[in-house]
């Protein structure tokens, strides 16, 4: 798939967010240093509905989200493993407990998380091309992910 433009990234995170499915996948996000894995994330976020500055993970791991206008109310969870590197924390920090409750689950650079994370519904794979292209690979890893895909292609 091809985003021409940013315009296009956010046209693709409103078809995303229209699907029901989304409010308890795990997408995964993967590319380089800037292919556009947060812009994504933010354009699905308002897309869903969350309103005000949408924080990103840095420091911490992990930046919640929640839509409370939403029936039911919708959790959001937005993780940048960027700087992950200790194991422990994925059990002191409760991010066992977050990917075994209801809600949306984001996850830049899953690689370095490793074989902690649960396999991906969705995995989005974004590489910058010239100017403001995207290509974009999305490949689905459980029957909900498929299901998702279906609609989104
Ligand atoms: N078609 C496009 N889709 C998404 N972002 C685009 C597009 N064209 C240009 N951009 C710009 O590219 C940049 C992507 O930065 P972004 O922070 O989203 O990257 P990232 O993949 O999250 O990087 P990092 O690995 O550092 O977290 C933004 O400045 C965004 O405005
Ligand atoms: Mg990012």
């Amino acid at each position: 798939m091809q985003w021409p433009d940013e315009a296009a990234t956010a046209a693709f995170a409103a078809r995303l967010a229209a699907q029901p499915a989304v409010q308890d996948a795990f997408v995964t996000l993967h590319g380089d240093l800037g292919a556009g894995k947060t812009t994504l994330v933010r354009h699905l976020l308002r897309a869903l509905g969350v309103q005000g500055r949408i924080k990103s993970p840095t420091y911490a791991v992990v930046e919640p989200h929640a839509v409370d206008t939403r029936q039911p109310p919708l959790a959001i969870w937005h993780f940048d493993f960027y700087r992950f590197d200790d194991p422990r924390e994925w059990e002191d920090a409760g991010f066992r407990d977050i990917f075994a409750s209801r809600g949306l689950k984001l996850a830049e650079w899953p690689e370095k998380a490793g074989a902690l994370l649960p396999p991906a519904d969705l995995a989005i794979t974004i590489a910058a091309q010239i100017d403001e292209g995207r290509e974009v690979h999305i490949a689905a890893n459980t029957p909900r992910g498929q299901a998702l895909l279906e609609k989104l292609t």
